[in-house]
């Protein structure tokens, strides 16, 4: 079930008995990596309440349409473009009937009208309900529509008929859920990228840094959540935005930088230091303000832990990235400081040109491994990313499967 990875996906529960397994097929989502919002009907709320799907979903829970709060937050239009499948469980037979109708009276029903996400439906209702030749005919309408059916399947029913009519096992709806996805590069890989610059304090107002933009580690962010990757980006301070599907740490120092990033080995698969760590810290950080006084000042600084090799370094090593940035003999130091820090790859750009420093939108980069090398041309850093990311998910199989101890 990899391909649900980062997928949105819209839960719609109506009010059925099998709405009580809409918790669990919440949870068989969440695993398999999707976000989960969930909208559910008033009659599903007289079955299971919103503040358990809630929890569950670990999102605020929709119910109605024309709520001035609820719009304030993720209103209906929004809700709809989020979604990249609207999965309805359980599908009660009046739900079916008015989604066929097209009517938009509730808000579950207007969010399918208004969106183009693919639409799922696990019917559950009794059996008879199911036969009636008006529940057939919704069907046969929503299947000419393109809306997807998993099941219902046959069995004994909770009002002690048995026939067709109940609802899938949650397990058996996600994953139905999950083949109508497309598989990609990074589904369900685990990434963790450090990004921007680095922070130390010499006095609770003042601090050494550099101007790294953190632009080509959000991008590279940005990029392996769109392959399909649970991404972690541990960020120094800078004033982007998070990239959506992206999980953010936010830290200082390159000490804290160093903890945030340790704290993610065992459940690391890649690791990306594209930061701009600063290389020292002052010794000592003032308890106060430093007031002027001799005409020249010394301050005594002292090495940062180097992050990406502390990872590589690791018995929890994950497949290691790291950047280069040279001004002359871009393969020779590059690849040096591959092999001094233990690196699997390392991605170089000459810095001597300086349209495509720190803050600039493009970048042009070479990009080398043990036995091998790819140069990229100038291009958008998003554009650029999304080329590097798929270099990665080459090679990133290959470091598992040569790391596996033969049996
Ligand atoms: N790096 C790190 N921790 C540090 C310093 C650097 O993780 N304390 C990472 C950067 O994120 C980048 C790579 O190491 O992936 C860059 O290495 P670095 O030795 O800092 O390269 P340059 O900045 O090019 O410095 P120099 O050539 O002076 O060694």
């Amino acid at each position: 079930m990899k391909q649900l990875s980062n997928r949105q996906i819209l839960l719609g529960v109506t009010g059925g008995i099998a709405a009580y397994k809409s918790a669990e097929l919440i949870r068989r989502l969440k695993d398999a990596g999707a976000d989960v919002r969930v909208v559910m009907t008033q009659a599903a709320q007289e079955f299971i309440t919103p503040l358990t799907l809630q929890a569950l979903s670990g999102n605020p829970v929709h119910t109605t349409l024309l709520d001035p709060e609820a719009e304030a937050g993720m209103g209906h239009i929004e809700l709809a473009r989020w979604a990249d499948l609207i999965l309805v469980a359980p599908a009660s037979a009046n739900f079916i009937a008015r989604l066929a109708s097209g009517r938009g009276d509730d808000l579950l029903t207007t969010l399918c009208l208004a969106s183009d996400a693919p639409i799922a439906l696990a019917p559950a209702m009794n059996q008879a309900m199911w036969r009636d030749s008006a529940t057939q005919a919704n069907i046969a309408v929503l299947k000419s529509r393109q809306a997807h059916l998993f099941g219902p399947a046959a069995g004994e029913q909770a009002c002690g008929d048995v026939g067709p009519g109940r609802m899938l096992e949650a397990e058996d709806i996600a994953r139905r859920a999950a083949d109508l996805f497309q598989s990609r590069d990074l589904d369900g890989v685990s990434v963790v990228i450090t990004a921007g610059p680095t922070r130390e304090a010499i006095d609770p107002v003042r601090y050494i840094s550099n101007h790294s933009s953190g632009k080509m580690g959000y991008a590279l962010a940005q990029a392996a959540a769109d392959a399909g990757a649970r991404v972690t980006l541990i960020s120094g301070p800078t004033n982007l935005p998070c990239p959506a599907r992206v999980s953010r740490v936010d830290v200082i120092s390159a000490e804290d930088m160093l903890a945030a990033s340790l704290n993610t080995l065992g459940k690391c698969d890649v690791f990306i230091a594209c930061a701009a760590v600063a290389d020292y810290r002052p010794v000592a950080v003032a308890e106060h303000k430093i007031k002027k006084a001799a005409e020249q000042m010394q301050i005594a600084l002292v090495r940062n832990p180097d992050i990406v090799s502390t990872v590589a370094s690791h018995p929890r090593r994950p497949f290691t990235v790291g950047f280069a940035a040279e001004t002359r003999d871009l393969e020779h130091y590059a690849r040096d400081k591959m092999t001094r820090k233990g690196l699997d790859m390392i991605i170089a750009n000459d810095v001597s040109d300086n349209r495509i420093g720190f803050n600039a939108d493009q970048n042009q980069v070479v990009v080398f491994w043990p036995e091998g090398r790819q140069a990229f041309a100038e291009m958008a850093k998003s554009q650029l990313a999304r080329q590097l990311m798929a270099l990665v998910a080459q090679h990133y199989p290959h470091a598992r499967a040569a790391a596996q101890p033969s049996s």
